[in-house]
């Protein structure tokens, strides 16, 4: 189940997050340095109000939206939102067209 699996990726935090992030990396060819940072960040912050959405859950452009509402509504600083949708568009791949 989806949301089990996130709720246990927020409580296994660093471990699990680095091993997305790596994946991610190797999947988009991205920074994996920022999408670690962007790992990291999602799973210490992006389930503190809510259970932790999945990257799958939308494409890059409703995370572009949902990300700049949530940057707004939780006062998030911009460079951690930024390594968040970073790591978020490269986890995305089933759902993004190139
Ligand atoms: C300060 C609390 C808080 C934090 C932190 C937070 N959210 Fe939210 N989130 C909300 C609330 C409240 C809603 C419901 C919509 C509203 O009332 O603005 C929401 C709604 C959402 C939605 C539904 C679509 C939308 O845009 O409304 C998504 C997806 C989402 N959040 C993702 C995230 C991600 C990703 C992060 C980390 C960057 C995050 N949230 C961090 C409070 C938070």
């Amino acid at each position: 189940m989806k949301i089990v699996k996130y709720i246990m990726a927020a409580a296994l935090l660093t471990s699990v997050s680095a091993v997305m992030a790596v994946e991610a990396a190797e999947k988009a060819k991205k920074d994996p340095a920022q999408l670690m940072r962007g790992a990291k960040s999602w799973a210490a912050t992006c389930g503190r109000c809510h259970n932790i959405r999945s990257p799958k859950d939308l494409t890059d452009e409703e995370w572009e939206v949902s990300a700049t509402h949530m940057r707004v509504r939780a006062n998030l600083p911009g460079d951690v939102v930024r390594d968040i949708v970073a790591f978020l568009k490269a986890s995305n791949n089933e759902k993004v067209e190139d």
